[in-house]
């Protein structure tokens, strides 16, 4: 398999789940699909299935105009974003600089490039990804860690190039995800579409992401794959009772599995994830943890 590869370092990002999609889209006859990822953030999956060539089309929803306005111009605006990035001076007075972009909510707030810009600034350089969080290192920089440490231009320009080779084959919204999927019901009649729904979690959304869900949202999320007609989907989620209590009368299938299984000591830790979907859904083989 080809390594993967993304310019962001996204929290819950999903590329652990990729072997086990690809071979649930094969075991149906989905490949060369149309893949949404209303809930995109690092887009791991679909970006690694594209690669693969398993899929044709990538629809990539964002509700964060951070999120949404990289992706677009990873797509759009290649050699501007690139450009960007060779000559940004990676550093706190930058970080400080950059701050009022954090405040935006709306898109027209700003031209897209730069939010593009901030939102891959800060995704490299706060901790563990978090776009609300703080940098690396702190705000007086006096760990050993410094902001910088997870920020190599070359190898960022060298992904997002790469990425953007597969423009053509890529379509990227700002929008709420069910309201999206909502104004694509036609094409699910149309075309061989798969839907990866990888909402925020139901525990630690909150602290994570910049938008993230209230229970009568994930309440919304469940009546509505349940009214879909004409889409094969699968959802992950964090194992929570009160998830599995929505679900429970779907007649839907359940796998849970366990994203941080440890290689090494091949002990299967906490941090269990539910899928569910309404394809019948494999057993997740412990080896492909492997190839995480
Ligand atoms: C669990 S993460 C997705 C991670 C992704 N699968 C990956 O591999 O990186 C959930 C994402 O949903 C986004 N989000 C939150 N609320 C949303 C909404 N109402 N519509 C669309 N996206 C939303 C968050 O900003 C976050 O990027």
């Amino acid at each position: 398999m080809p390594m993967m590869i993304n310019p962001l370092r996204y929290p819950g990002a999903k590329r652990s789940l990729s072997n086990y999609i690809d071979a649930l889209l094969q075991a149906n006859h989905l490949q060369g699909c149309t893949f949404f990822e209303p809930y995109a953030g690092s887009a791991a999956v679909g970006l690694e299935l594209l690669q693969r060539n398993q899929i044709n089309t990538l629809v990539l929803c964002e509700k964060d105009i951070l999120i949404y306005a990289f992706w677009e111009c990873v797509f759009r605006d290649t050699d501007r974003l690139c450009e960007k990035i060779e000559r940004v001076n990676v550093s706190i007075t930058t970080w400080h600089e950059l701050q009022p972009y954090r405040e935006m909510t709306v898109l027209g707030d700003a031209e897209l490039l730069e939010l593009a810009y901030a939102g891959l600034f800060f995704n490299r350089t706060n901790f563990s990804g978090i776009l609300k969080a703080n940098p690396i290192g702190g705000i007086r920089q006096q760990s050993k860690y410094a902001i910088d440490c997870r920020f190599n231009k070359g190898k960022i320009i060298e992904i997002i190039r790469k990425l953007a080779a597969y423009r053509d084959h890529v379509e990227v919204y700002c929008n709420d995800a069910l309201f999206f999927m909502r104004s694509q019901d036609q094409r699910f009649l149309n075309e061989n579409c798969f839907a990866f729904f990888d909402p925020p979690y139901y525990e630690k959304g909150a602290q994570i992401y910049r938008h993230y869900y209230t229970n009568q949202d994930h309440v919304q999320l469940a009546n509505y794959v349940r009214r879909v007609h004409h889409l094969n989907w699968l959802i992950s989620y964090d194992d929570a009772p009160y998830i599995c209590g929505l679900y429970g009368d779907t007649g839907t299938r359940y796998q849970p599995m366990f994203m941080d299984y440890s290689c090494a000591s091949r002990v299967r830790t906490t941090g269990q994830e539910l899928l569910i979907s309404n394809l019948p859904l494999p057993p997740f083989a412990i080896g492909e943890a492997e190839n995480l």
